[in-house]
């Protein structure tokens, strides 16, 4: 298979994108100095030691060793074959797949034609729309002026089992299309008939301004239906199905991955502050004919974790808008709990509940665009709305409502990034449940957040990390070593390890990690070892010389003063005094913050 497709297209391909991206995606990642780390996803495992590393863009993990190229985690994460994986990072990155022999090779692969097509029958019913005096009545009535229609593409799909498989399905190729792309349906017989009928059309189109589905809402015509459209269920005449159709999931469409009028939202805005996320099609709509084109709504499902990723990359503040009934407040908080691994410092997650029998359409058409950017103002930070809900049934006033709390928060301010924000959480909730130990009663937690980052470590074990990275560089250091002379813990393993890679030239980390295995500093040198053994090479090699010369500085400091105190308490020796006076002319550079 992979033979189909050049080499050069997959060199260009892994240089178009960022594996840190791909990943992130699907993982949260959190930054570890160069390197980006997470908890293995394809093992398991409490401790992160799956790392990826832009400079080289690859990942690995040392817990179970799977490691490769942006490629090879998509076919690894989405059990994908190469084929597949490759079409699909291309698509993110606007590349087109060749295919080598000229010949249909793939051609179930190829997406192309499904975009072509969907965006054909997008086409297809907008041209219906002026056709249709009651479509036109609804869209009236809705308050859908001629720009809006235009921008978001309304259309219309004509009654009838077979308009589009007429217009669009003239061929066995474009009705095999039709079908993968979810535009027909079979009867048990097996015979296929258009999905929409009679329906106001939504297209919905991916980040790249393309159609990948359809939403479809059933209208009233005038003298029949409820007057009141909002209600969710009313107008909903049974013999025509729900209120809106949906594609059904396709190779192109991923209901928990898409949002509607993402594209629209940032054709409006070059840059996005804030991003507000509605529940439904013609909210959005109303928001953006409004003045607020900042509105998406995801497409009749709950927001899912992958939905929040893409929110946040769209815009550091998000506010999430949801009915004050029952099922809105139940809607928010599984949004709540997909927002938190992704909250970051610097993102911020909004809660905004709108009055009982409203929703954002009617509210800006009662308050207009000032009215509806006072309700996002007033938006509920996450952190009010979190305590709120958690505490809403227990007696605060209590020791036992006090540890229920406790109880039910701290999983969930563990599932945040490290990071301020959730130091600010786990005190707000020390301070509210009165416990000061909560924190410490979770070992796990408390230790994840009092962690060391790389740039903490000492010297010494930042020498031997790097050294593990690349232990060819053994052989410039000179001997004999002059950073022995410094008295700190490691510094003879250090020493020890330089002389086991300059003996053995060629060894690599994993092979001189194993020389300890009977030892006790075993685990501590996997660790450092999992902490470096991706990174750019000669950023990483410049540090480890530049670790051995500080340590060199700081054995003259350290020696120095030990010097100059035993010389206030007694005479010292000849030697000692030359050896004093050296060192007090020895350059030793500032010390540096991280030393
Ligand atoms: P609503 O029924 O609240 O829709 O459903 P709405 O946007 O206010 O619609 P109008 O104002 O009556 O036209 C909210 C969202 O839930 C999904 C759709 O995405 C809709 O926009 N939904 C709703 C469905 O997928 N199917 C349905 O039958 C109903
Ligand atoms: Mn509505």
């Amino acid at each position: 298979m992979r033979g189909l497709i050049p080499d050069s297209f997959i060199d260009e391909l892994l240089a178009r994108v960022d594996i840190v991206d791909v990943i992130e995606r699907r993982v949260p990642l959190k930054k570890a100095g160069r390197e980006w780390t997470a908890c293995c996803p394809f093992h398991n495992e409490r401790t992160p030691s799956f790392y990826v590393s832009p400079a080289k863009q690859f990942f690995h993990c040392f817990g179970c060793g799977a490691h490769g190229s942006a490629v090879k985690f998509l076919m690894d994460y989405e059990r994908l074959e190469f084929p597949d994986a490759v079409e699909e990072l291309a698509q993110t990155v606007g590349l087109t797949v060749p295919r080598e022999g000229g010949r249909e090779a793939a051609p179930r692969e190829d997406k192309t034609d499904l975009y072509a097509l969907l965006d054909a029958a997008a086409a297809w019913y907008e041209g219906e729309l002026p056709r249709n005096a009651d479509a036109q009545a609804y869209c009236r009535k809705r308050g859908l002026d001629a720009e809006t229609i235009r921008r978001f593409r309304l259309g219309w799909a004509p009654a009838g089992y077979d308009g589009v498989i007429k217009a669009l399905g003239n061929t066995p190729r474009r009705m095999e299309l039709l079908n993968e792309a979810g535009m027909v349906a079979s009867s048990e017989r097996g015979s296929k008939y258009d999905r929409f009928r009679e329906r106001l059309m939504f297209p919905i189109l991916d980040r790249r301004d393309r159609v990948i589905a359809f939403g479809g809402r059933i209208i009233e015509r005038s003298g029949e239906g409820s007057p009141a459209p909002d209600a969710r269920t009313q107008d909903a005449r049974k013999s025509d199905g729900p209120k809106y159709l949906n594609s059904p999931e396709t190779p192109l469409f991923h209901k928990g991955r898409e949002l509607f009028a993402l594209w629209q939202v940032k054709q409006a805005n070059p840059t996005l502050a804030r991003i507000v996320v509605v529940e439904g099609y013609m909210d959005v709509i109303a928001l953006h004919q409004a003045g607020l084109p900042i509105a998406v709504a995801t497409l009749g499902t709950a927001t899912t974790p992958e939905h929040t990723e893409v929110l946040f990359r769209a815009a550091p503040d998000v506010v999430f808008c949801f009915d004050g009934d029952r099922a809105g407040r139940a809607a928010a908080w599984k949004a709540l709990e997909s927002a938190l691994p992704r909250l970051r410092d610097g993102r911020q997650a909004y809660f905004l509940f709108l009055p009982d029998g409203e929703d954002p359409d009617s509210l800006v058409r009662k308050e207009g665009k000032a009215g509806f950017e006072q309700r996002i103002r007033d938006a509920m930070p996450l952190s009010d709305y979190f305590f709120n809900e958690l505490s809403h049934d227990v007696d605060m006033a209590s020791l036992d409502g006090r540890a229920r709390l406790a109880e039910r928060a701290r999983p969930l301010i563990a599932k945040l990034p490290d990071g301020a924000f959730r130091d600010l959480m786990a005190q707000e909730l020390e301070k509210r449940s009165g416990a000061r130990a909560v924190l410490q009663a979770d070992p796990a937690a408390h230790r994840a957040m009092q962690r060391p980052t790389a740039v903490q470590r000492s010297l010494v074990r930042s020498a031997i990390s790097l050294l593990l990275a690349q232990p060819g560089m053994a052989d410039q250091v000179e001997k004999p070593y002059r950073f022995l002379r410094l008295d700190k813990p490691g510094v003879e393993l250090l020493a020890e390890l330089l002389d086991l890679a300059r003996a053995r030239p060629g060894i690599n980390s994993a092979m001189l990690v194993e020389h300890f295995a009977e030892r006790p500093e075993y685990p501590s040198l996997q660790k450092l070892m999992a902490a470096l053994a991706v990174g750019e090479l000669e950023a990483q090699r410049s540090e480890f010389f530049d670790a051995l010369a500080r340590m060199e500085d700081q054995a003259i400091t350290q020696r120095r003063d030990a010097l100059t105190a035993k010389s206030r308490e007694a005479a010292l020796d000849p030697s000692e005094k030359t050896e004093l006076r050296e060192l007090l002319a020895a350059r030793v550079r500032p010390p540096v913050a991280s030393a």
